[in-house]
């Protein structure tokens, strides 16, 4: 049994603004099943203790750089995993997004807040933290936590690291005053460490220093070692080939299961797969769309960021609609995303509808009613929108890029065997992208053939299992 620290800037249910939170709840859960120690490690953001009302208690307190802060143990929601939050009052006395005020800008003292909780991951890592427990790995995760591995490595004595790039085009950059600012090595300012051209990268500090890097996806490990989807990084990741893995993202079956979600109107499963339909009428008539079972319906859930291809959709949206489908839209994020799509949903009402925010009870609900989902992300590390859709037995239409690539396959019509369960479309042009969802819209049209593919989705196994053992593997062999 392995002792592993998982550090983390969200995990759900506590704190979400994408797939890591369910991530860093969903990995640590199977790395338990498989009999590990694992213990969360999280900043203690207002907003999660305002939801701990109880069974929180403090279990150590810290001295970094001259202030005091306390660490409180929790137990994550609907789990038997602990969580450790670092209390630090720039995360505990500040209500809101964890990076981003609420104008959208990045808060000002980010590079200190998350250095903060790097110095307090690294007194824990080394057993100095009063608890009596000390980690074998630390597992970081992404630029909040890019200087665990850097901070850790000053010591010859210290458990193992291993860093996780859930997106390489957040870089976690800052000025050269916000270096000098923090109590770092000046060595640390070098190519070859943290400084990324004239600037400071938390990110680089994880794929500089640690023991281990991986990413969510065999195919996104492969395509950021390329200019084009490296972020100027592309350089350092060919150099850590040899210790570089893509482990492929799993989900949380029984929180995304069709056959017992509570969020969504009819339960079904690839045997009452009949009812499925009926979350779509009372989806249609809940946001005022025209009421028709024999409609297409599109689904998008995700942030409105470049990253997610939105544009593309907007591009062909006049085509769209005039086919017989409907759309529904939920995300936040661009404000120019966000007025467009508002625009086109007051323009078409019956047949477009928007929902601006974050709501992750009607994210199931469209996963449940949609037919087709739509996800022509530019770049994707891995995706999970696409993985819950395809549990759900809601067909995806994705760009052949990172995770999509690797989890979403379409065959031709004449010969659908059981791998086919989507749409691809390989160059990220929005006419490719409508080609894509008009030979979803044709198949729609066989019903025989959809069910296939319905069936053919909805029977891959997206669990933890085989990833979680493929990170142990990885634990062992830096451990041996
Ligand atoms: P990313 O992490 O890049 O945002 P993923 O597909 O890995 O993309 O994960 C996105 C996660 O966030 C999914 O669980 C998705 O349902 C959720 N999500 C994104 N936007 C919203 C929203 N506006 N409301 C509810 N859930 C959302
Ligand atoms: C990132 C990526 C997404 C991935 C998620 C969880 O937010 O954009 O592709 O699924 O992290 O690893």
């Amino acid at each position: 049994m392995q002792k592993i620290l998982f550090a983390t800037s969200e995990v759900y249910p506590l704190i979400k603004t994408g797939g890591l939170a369910d991530v860093a709840a969903s990995l640590p859960r199977a790395l338990l099943k498989l009999g590990q120690d694992v213990k969360i490690l999280l900043p203690a953001y207002a907003s999660v203790m305002h939801k701990l009302t109880s069974g929180v208690k403090q279990v150590a307190q810290l001295q970094i750089e001259g202030r005091e802060i306390s660490i409180n143990q929790t137990r994550l929601p609907g789990s038997r995993l602990n969580v450790l939050l670092v209390d630090i009052p720039e995360f505990s006395e500040r209500e809101g997004n964890p990076y981003c005020g609420p104008d959208g800008s990045d808060w000002f003292d980010n590079h200190k807040r998350f250095y903060l909780f790097s110095k307090a991951a690294e007194l824990i890592a080394l057993n100095q933290a009063q608890l009596d427990w000390r980690p074998d790995i630390v597992h970081c995760n992404d630029w909040q936590t890019g200087l665990i591995p850097a901070l850790l490595s000053l010591h010859p004595q210290r458990p193992a690291t291993v860093f996780t790039i859930h997106n390489l085009a957040y870089r976690g950059l800052f000025s050269y005053q916000a270096f000098a600012d923090l109590n770092l090595p000046q060595g640390f300012w070098h190519h070859e460490r943290l400084e990324f051209y004239g600037q400071m990268s938390f990110m680089k500090g994880g794929l500089a220093f640690a023991d281990y890097v991986t990413t969510v996806s065999p195919s996104y490990a492969n395509e950021i070692q390329r200019p084009e989807f490296g972020c100027g990084l592309d350089g350092l990741m060919r150099y850590r080939k040899e210790s570089l893995a893509g482990i492929l993202n799993g989900i949380d079956m029984d929180e995304w299961n069709p056959g017992t979600d509570p969020h969504i109107s009819v339960n079904y499963n690839r045997r009452t797969l009949g009812n499925k339909v009926k979350n779509k009428l009372a989806l249609q008539a809940d946001l005022g769309l025209n009421v028709d079972e024999k409609t297409p319906l599109l689904g998008f859930v995700g942030r409105l960021v470049d990253q997610k291809g939105v544009d593309l959709i907007l591009a062909q949206m006049p085509r769209l609609l005039a086919t017989q489908c409907q759309l529904v839209i939920l995300g936040s994020g661009f404000p120019h995303l966000e007025v467009a799509l508002q625009k086109i949903a007051a323009e078409h009402p019956g047949r477009v509808s928007v929902t601006l925010g974050y709501n992750e009870s009607f994210a199931h609900r469209i996963e449940a009613s949609s037919d087709i989902f739509l996800m022509p992300s530019l770049f994707e590390p891995c995706g999970l929108n696409q993985l819950y859709s395809l549990r759900y037995g809601t067909l995806p239409v994705v760009h052949a890029v990172g995770g999509l690539r690797d989890t979403v396959f379409e065959e031709s019509a004449e010969a659908i065997t059981d791998k086919g369960n989507g749409f691809v479309f390989h160059h990220p042009t929005a006419e490719l992208l409508f080609e894509a969802i008009n030979r979803a819209l044709q198949l729609y049209q066989q019903p025989a053939l959809w069910k296939q593919l319905q069936l053919n989705a909805m029977s891959k196994d997206f669990s933890w299992d085989q990833s979680a053992q493929q990170y142990l593997n990885i634990y062992e062999k830096l451990l041996a």
